[in-house]
């Protein structure tokens, strides 16, 4: 689940992963976004939706926002013991690994960003590099409306990161003798990408930022931990299964969000 369709992002990668496995998706954007909303009202919407997943049989369950997981999945897994559970949290370790010491900004839901469970996450690491938190209310509305590939999208974009943009005439550069630098050119080493709506405009920050900028997410591993976990618990359907169904679920009824949940998953710059 997801409070929209960002959770796409992750299901993505555990179909790849899990082709095997039927997959329900519930997009619950007719609450969305979850970011600007308290945690209380959060949870009580993720609890109802991981009930619902359960009275349909599901015999794992996948928080695929990053929001929702640091409002609930504690709270979710002393409530059904026995039900593997997996949730998302921003990549700030792999980024760290990679770029010990360097730049790295982490865009989030104000929620993801107040929360204790991020608080936590940044105190492991805040030794290792320079970690910069960006809460981006208005980011996931483009991804949620279908515009995730537009110009209103970069514009919205090249304002949010305007700080961390370099900027230099020809002089400066001839005096710094940099002219070979391929622009646009950012001062970070790298983006954490903590909302699974985010990755849908990973092309557009690049836009913005340059090519050099290495940017992350957490998808691959929260599916990969999936994995693990079916597998460990015996769930895991073999791979001569034919391949499983994915279907779409969403609390807004309109046929769009359907179609546009179908367009995501088929979804190929990520
Ligand atoms: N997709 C959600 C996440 O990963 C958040 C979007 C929202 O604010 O609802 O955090």
């Amino acid at each position: 689940m997801d409070s929209g369709v960002g959770g796409i992002s992750v299901l993505q990668k555990m179909v790849k992963l899990m082709p095997a496995e039927d997959f329900l998706f519930f997009g619950d954007s007719a609450n969305a976004p979850y970011g600007t909303k308290t945690t209380e009202e959060v949870r009580e919407l993720v609890f109802r939706a991981v009930a619902a997943f359960l009275e349909e049989g599901a015999k794992a369950v996948a928080i695929a926002c990053n929001t929702a997981t640091s409002a609930a999945v504690r709270d979710l897994r002393l409530h059904y013991p026995d039900l593997p559970i997996v949730g998302i949290e921003p990549a700030l370790k792999p980024a760290v690994e990679r770029h010990p010491g360097g730049r790295i900004l982490v865009m989030a839901t104000p929620m993801t960003i107040r929360e204790e469970k991020f608080h936590l996450l940044l105190s492991r690491f805040k030794d290792k590099a320079k970690i910069i938190p960006m809460a981006c209310p208005g980011l996931m509305e483009y991804v949620e409306s279908g515009q995730a590939d537009s110009d209103e999208v970069e514009a919205f974009l090249k304002d949010l990161l305007k700080e961390f943009i370099i900027k230099l005439d020809s002089s400066q550069s001839a005096k710094n003798n940099i002219s070979n630098k391929k622009f646009p050119c950012t001062s970070l080493d790298a983006v954490v990408l903590g909302c699974t709506h985010y990755p849908f405009v990973t092309h557009r920050i690049r836009n913005v930022l340059g090519e050099d900028v290495d940017i992350l997410d957490g998808s691959l591993g929260t599916a990969r931990e999936l994995k693990r976990r079916l597998s460990e618990a015996g769930l895991l359907r073999d791979e001569a299964h034919p391949a499983g169904q994915v279907v779409f679920r969403n609390s807004d009824p309109s046929p769009e969000k359907i179609a546009l949940s179908r367009k995501l998953l088929d979804y190929e710059k990520l």
